[in-house]
């Protein structure tokens, strides 16, 4: 498998196999990591880092995953560059990518990143937009994979807020990889049709389904059960509404019950937002398997470096 020069930008632009392949790198990266053993795939190379919006999991990761395969990052914070401000992407895009092996960008419009991808010239990756998170959907397949042993016909529920960039990215991921999805969620907070239809023919390839509703019933038979906050970042104004709208699809003790199977476990990108989309019993509980993800998020962002620009 070759994926050297590639972006990474959403998994729309990755076929199964590839994330099958990006997976099982995770996997050996991580095992040689626990060993002691780091790599030099990445050595004398250096990576961008811009983050418009802040980050724990996705900045570390990146950062650590640098360095343990000889790499150098730099981090550019919101107030280091004039990115979109007093320079367009388009210039900032061509700087960085004469200086710089391959870019990470975290921030609001999606358009941002496909913007950078377009003029950079190095592999581009999402570290987070208003509309998609990749890489951590590679962070939770690998959770999943480990903890279940494989993913074809898995059945996952994502409870929440079903529009925002872990809803639509997690469909896109579960439906290439042939694990059931359901978004459970207010009509309103629905994913967008178009998304919606582009990810019922990846389910149509892969063996698998999608299915939206309000029914919190839904959540039987579920082996996963996935929420994120209900405001995502930027939305922090609609607090009182979301409250409000998503009260009924919080994750607790009860709803875990409904699956009916006492094999269900819990996900979350974090950070969360513990009382609100989740309980902290649930959160707190054996089945949470929430700091797996976090820790997968390193493995896994390693891959794709390695993937894309690593010798
Ligand atoms: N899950 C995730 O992306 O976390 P950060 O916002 O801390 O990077
Ligand atoms: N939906 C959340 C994800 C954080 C990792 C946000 O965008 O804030």
């Amino acid at each position: 498998m070759n994926l050297k020069g590639r972006n990474f930008i959403t998994l729309k632009d990755f076929t199964p196999e590839e994330i099958g392949y990006l997976l099982d790198l995770s996997a050996d990266l991580k095992a040689k990591k626990k060993k002691g053993i780091t790599g030099n795939s990445l050595n004398g190379k250096n990576i961008a880092l811009i983050f418009e919006k802040p980050s724990t999991r996705t900045r570390c990761s990146f950062v650590v995953a640098a360095v343990d395969e000889g790499a150098h990052p730099e981090y550019l914070g919101k107030d280091d560059i004039q990115l979109g401000h007093k320079e367009s992407v388009e210039d900032t895009a061509r700087v960085l990518g004469r200086v710089f092996d391959g870019i990470e960008f975290r921030g609001f419009k999606h358009k941002t990143v496909e913007d950078l991808a377009k003029y950079a010239g190095v592999p581009v990756w999402n570290g987070l937009t208003d509309e998609y998170h990749p890489t951590q959907i590679l962070a939770d397949l690998l959770t999943m994979k480990e903890h279940f042993g494989y993913l074809k016909g898995l059945r996952f529920v994502y409870a929440g807020d079903g529009r925002n960039n872990m809803a639509n990215s997690l469909m896109i991921g579960m439906s290439k990889m042939g694990v059931h999805f359901t978004i459970l969620a207010p009509e309103c907070l629905w994913p967008n049709k178009e998304l919606v239809d582009l990810c019922k023919d990846y389910a149509k390839e892969s063996g698998s389904t999608i299915t939206l509703t309000e029914d919190v019933e839904a959540v039987k038979d579920a082996d996963t059960i996935y929420t994120d906050v209900w405001c995502s970042m930027g939305e922090e104004d609609k607090a009182a509404e979301r409250i409000a709208l998503l009260k009924p699809y919080q994750v607790n003790k009860e709803l875990m019950e409904k699956t009916g199977k006492d094999t269900t476990i819990f996900m979350h990108c974090l950070p969360a937002v513990k009382g609100n989309e989740v309980t902290e019993d649930v959160f707190e509980s054996a089945v949470s398997v929430v700091f797996d993800e976090a820790e997968n998020r390193m493995h896994t962002i390693k891959a794709v470096m390695v993937a894309t620009l690593g010798e």
